[in-house]
């Protein structure tokens, strides 16, 4: 088949490379339209860029930014001209590859500074480069902070000493000499959306981690009474305008003021609504009737929605923020363990269908995560210790420091004493976060290994109809199942399968289930998501920190490890 040029030219570069001059011309030559991203932006805000940034903070004009980008890059025969910053977003730089070809403009800090000053080009995000007593080097730094990403373009033009008459000339004789080879393929796509881990990227003061997703990384702060500080951290990342506060009824009487008096002291407006505690708010309809409050309050793009509550409250709230309005940023508040140390990190949102639980969702990352330790202290032991398993699970699949260190301060973080408590929650976190970076959206497999104990565990919960083992309980069993098999199968000592049955004993987990109706496990296992053609793939353990996939397990041995485990 004949290889088709993409109708779309994308033009990136930093401020003043001639983007804007260059894209009429480019299109002129070409018989295409011309659009400019910045020019869209002020048109459907009706405001001026450095309006914008001024009165809404830069998130804000990013998401318009994003918006502006995904109407132009729908249109063909076009030629886009792009904001020095639009490249920073892997979903930018995907949308952009997608059916384009991008070409950058290169210039040397000089001749930007020299073309910002002659006002040769109408750049107005980057107007505040010229303010100050080093614009060059403001216009170095920057500029090579995004190098990274401007160098994932397919083409290069390097414009000093070169009128846009000639700048033009070069982005169609590159677009005319183009091969398929240059602008196909998955590598490039993966390469445009990939993070890149940049300084900018690097770990906020104050935060236990940074979740590098490849949709945009957050940090993750993890402090006792934390939530003092929500407004503050509201304002770092930009969110600014008018929060809206959503919880449950428990959590809300209990840390609802607090949490609203700190974002109110940062001088953010605050809404908040409160649904009853309990699984069965996590539903659409729930959901719908904090739609119809959203309304109300004319909630609009760069509102921010805060999550305060345990798994249920990160799910729901966080299923809204990414459906409303196409998207309202998020930030959640866990309070729970269990929504710490999992459900607020890795960005699934999502709530229930009467037939299946998490089935109507999203992948959707916040801005940030803000873990007031603190709370713990009224969450109740059963809830609690059902979060531990989940940080004795990451342990075992992926951290024997952290093995060491829940086995040596066990008791002062069964007293929830400050430090070790944060500390342990913090390396949970970091495990989270970086099988999160290599797998968002379970794509890859890396995100399976997080399913350790899950085969049991979900059979378990679903069998027993949800009502007799909270999550993690069912977990502790399903990871003393599987480490069974993986001791049967030869592949792990009875020595780490011990270790593992007694810090779950230590930390108030079941380790064993009687009572329960064997047929109805074997059905719930097999209807688990974790059936891969027909066979049951079992997440395994090898040693401390490595696990290993297997679907040959052979059936006896799992029934002889269940005979252990049920009876
Ligand atoms: N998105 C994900 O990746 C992910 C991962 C794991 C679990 N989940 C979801 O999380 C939910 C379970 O989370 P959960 O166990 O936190 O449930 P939950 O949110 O229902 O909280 C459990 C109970 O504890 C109360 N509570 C929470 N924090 C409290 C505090 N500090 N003090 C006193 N009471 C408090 C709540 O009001 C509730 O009654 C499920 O819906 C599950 O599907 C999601």
């Amino acid at each position: 088949m004949a290889f088709m040029r993409p109708l779309r030219i994308v033009l990136t570069g930093f401020s003043g490379a001639g983007k804007s001059l260059v894209a009429p011309l480019v299109a002129q030559r070409l018989g295409w339209q011309v659009v400019d991203t910045d020019a869209l932006i002020e048109k459907t805000a009706g405001r001026p860029i450095p309006e914008i940034f001024a009165r809404d903070g830069e998130p804000y004009f990013r998401g318009l930014e994003a918006d502006a980008l995904r109407s132009v890059c729908a249109q063909a025969r076009a030629v886009v001209s792009t904001g020095g910053g639009v490249v920073l977003r892997p979903d930018n730089r995907r949308l952009m590859a997608q059916g384009g070809f991008i070409v950058c403009l290169e210039a040397r800090p000089e001749t930007i500074l020299r073309r910002l000053r002659e006002g040769a080009e109408e750049e107005p995000v980057d107007r505040p480069l010229l303010v100050g007593a080093d614009p060059l080097g403001r216009i170095r730094e920057l500029k090579e902070s995004r190098q990274p990403f401007y160098a994932l373009a397919d083409h290069t033009v390097h414009t000093d000493g070169l009128s846009p008459e000639e700048v033009a000339v070069e982005v169609v004789r590159a677009w005319r000499r183009l091969s398929a080879a240059a602008v196909s393929g998955a590598d490039r796509l993966r390469a445009m959306s990939g993070t890149l881990v940049t300084a900018a990227a690097s770990v906020p003061p104050g935060a236990a981690c940074v979740v590098h997703a490849p949709s945009g990384a957050y940090p993750v702060f993890v402090e006792w009474d934390a939530l003092f500080d929500l407004g503050r951290r509201l304002r770092e990342a930009g969110l600014t305008r008018q929060a809206y506060l959503i919880s449950d009824a428990t959590v809300f009487a209990r840390y609802g003021p607090q949490a609203e008096a700190a974002i109110r002291l940062s001088d953010i407006p605050v809404d908040s609504y409160a649904v009853p505690a309990g699984e069965a708010s996590k539903s659409l309809e729930v959901a719908a009737a904090i739609y119809d409050w959203l309304v109300d309050h004319k909630a609009e793009r760069g509102h921010a929605v805060v999550a305060l509550g345990g798994g249920m409250v990160t799910d729901l709230a966080g299923y809204v923020a990414a459906t409303f309005a196409r998207g309202l940023p998020l930030v959640h508040a866990p309070t729970s363990l269990l929504a710490m140390v999992d459900a607020a990190i890795g960005g699934k949102v999502a709530v229930n269908h009467p037939r299946a639980k998490n089935l109507i969702g999203a992948f959707y990352q916040p801005r940030l995560v803000l873990a007031d330790v603190a709370t713990l202290r009224t969450l109740s032991p059963r809830e609690l210790a059902s979060g531990w398993a989940e940080v004795i699970k990451h342990a075992f699949i992926a951290d024997p420091g952290l093995l060491s260190y829940l086995e040596e301060n066990a008791e002062r973080i069964l007293k929830l004493e400050p430090e070790p408590t944060a500390e342990a929650i913090r390396r949970s976190v970091a495990i989270k976060a970086a099988v999160v970076a290599q797998d968002e959206r379970e794509e890859t497999g890396r995100r399976t290994v997080l399913n350790y104990g899950h085969t049991l565990g979900h059979a378990l919960e679903a069998a027993t109809g949800y009502g007799r083992y909270l999550h993690g309980e069912a977990v502790a069993v399903g990871m003393v199942a599987a480490a069974d098999i993986s001791r049967r199968l030869g592949l792990l000592t009875p020595e780490i399968a011990w270790r593992q049955r007694r810090l779950l004993e230590r930390f108030g987990l079941p380790t064993s289930a009687g009572g329960i109706d064997r047929a109805r496990i074997g059905e719930a296992m097999a209807l688990d998501k974790k059936v891969q053609a027909k066979a049951i793939r079992w997440v395994l353990l090898e040693d401390v920190g490595r696990t290993v996939l297997r679907d040959d397990v052979p059936p006896e041995v799992v029934e002889e490890a269940l005979d252990e485990v049920l009876s």
